[in-house]
């Protein structure tokens, strides 16, 4: 079954989306550092874009998740793969997701997230698929709102693949 990726947002869209973010970003916390903390892998690529946007103080971090369950849905319990190496108390933090799927595993992080002192937490997702929520988290900043469809691109995997990619695609597979 051979497969090819359909253009769904270009690299001009994604890049001009994302210098749009970081200008309101600055904007809206202008005389504030901002503590960004990036989830991996997906959020990667969207996370160092963003911050080379963003005029601010910016201090960076990671976290690595992974959501216990079946392969396809995320049961919103997720297992802390790589954890943060610096404290979030006292810092304006500012999460930076690939997508909004159901909503399971960012709802989950926001919630361990927000326990930790930071004098406040909010999300930045790149994409959000509104139709396919499950569990009712509303990001601050949305790049895209996108139809329900399997993409990848800028950091978004299919089995490991395609992250690289500098534009948002959909497989597709021919038969
Ligand atoms: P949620 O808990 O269902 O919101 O799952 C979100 C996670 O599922 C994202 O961080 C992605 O890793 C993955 N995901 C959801 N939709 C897609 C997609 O269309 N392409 C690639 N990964 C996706
Ligand atoms: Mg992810």
């Amino acid at each position: 079954m051979a497969e090819r990726v359909e253009v769904l947002l270009s690299e001009e869209k994604v890049n001009a989306r994302i210098r749009e973010l970081g200008e309101l970003i600055s904007k809206e916390y202008a005389g504030k550092s901002i503590h960004v903390i990036g989830i991996l892998k997906g959020g990667s690529f969207f996370m160092c874009e963003l911050a080379k946007r963003i005029t601010v103080p910016v201090s960076i971090d990671f976290m690595s998740v992974s959501s216990y369950g079946s392969s396809t849905e995320s049961s919103g319990v997720v297992k802390v793969v790589k954890d943060l190496d610096e404290s979030l108390i006292g810092k304006h933090v500012l999460v930076v997701e690939d997508i909004i799927d159901t909503g399971r595993t960012i709802s989950y992080l926001m919630e361990l997230l927000k326990g930790k002192g930071a004098v406040d937490v909010k999300l930045c997702a790149l994409l959000d698929k509104p139709e396919r929520r499950v569990v009712d988290v509303k990001a601050d900043y949305i790049g895209f709102q996108i139809p329900d469809e399997f993409v990848v691109g800028y950091g978004l995997d299919y089995a490991q693949r395609y992250r690289n990619l500098p534009y948002i695609g959909i497989v597709k597979f021919d038969s």
